[in-house]
């Protein structure tokens, strides 16, 4: 599904009255099935553009559009599990239409079969994203919205999920945008790049990648890597 996005502006004031720019002029349209990596420094806006995006923040100048009755899947910064319910319980009530058949095929490919029954404060930080992954992916999204899902884990595992996220993407269409701070994910995953200025966050430039995914070599993704560092927009 198609998503057109149009933030003139997003100010937060405080108690005080202080304002805070904290988004200015982002402009993009992603195609049906399009992988938008956005990346910027920390605390230029990311997340709340997410927010914007998902519909949970109204608060802003501009026009957010996408089809009404599109379904959505959001990994927050934080996996945000609910913590009275084991993981099986957090996946089903995120996606009670998800039969047991498309949960344990979930499970399985996160590597998750064996902490169904455990509880978010049983989990490591790599697990508790791993089931906000799979809670995203359980409700078939349209658009899937990942903020840095990836951080913090091990390389490893990172490299692992990451392929996992590569063969979900690709299985069937979702419109996908991840924030992420690491240029090799952005450009495994990424169809399309954006790199953010310093809050109030504006694109500062678009890279799309040509190559298809699944095809990228790793002389192809060194190429890209090197034409970026030419560009000079890395700056996370
Ligand atoms: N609810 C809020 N009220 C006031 N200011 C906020 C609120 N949420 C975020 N901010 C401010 O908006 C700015 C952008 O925050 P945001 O979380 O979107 O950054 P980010 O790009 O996601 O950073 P990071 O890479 O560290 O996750 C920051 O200066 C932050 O302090
Ligand atoms: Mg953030």
């Amino acid at each position: 599904m198609r998503l057109d996005v149009d933030i003139a502006r997003k100010t937060f004031i405080n108690a005080a009255g202080e304002r805070t720019d904290v988004l200015s002029g982002i402009n993009f349209v992603l195609a049906t099935g399009e992988v938008g990596v956005f990346i910027g420094p920390s605390g230029c806006g990311k997340s709340t553009m997410l927010r914007i995006l998902t519909g949970l923040d109204h608060d802003f100048q501009g026009q957010v559009s996408r089809p009404a009755d599109a379904r959505i899947g959001m990994v927050f910064q934080e996996p945000r599990l609910l913590p009275w319910r084991s993981v099986e319980d957090n996946v089903r009530l995120a996606a009670p239409q998800a039969g047991a058949a498309r949960l344990s095929q979930l499970f399985a490919a996160l590597e998750l079969n064996g902490h169904r029954n455990h509880f978010p404060h049983e989990l490591s930080l790599g697990l508790a994203r791993r089931v906000a992954l799979a809670r995203a992916f359980a409700v078939e999204p349209d658009i899937l919205i990942l903020d840095e899902p990836l951080a913090s884990l091990d390389a490893t595992l990172a490299a692992n999920l990451r392929d996992q996220i590569a063969a979900l993407v690709d299985n069937r269409s979702v419109t996908t945008m991840l924030v992420t701070h690491d240029i090799d994910d952005a450009v495994r995953l990424g169809d399309r790049l954006f790199f953010l200025s310093p809050r109030p966050a504006q694109i500062l430039a678009t890279v799309p990648i040509l190559t298809p995914r699944a095809a990228r070599s790793e002389a192809d993704l060194n190429r890209i890597k090197a034409d970026l560092a030419r560009l000079n927009v890395v700056n996370v």
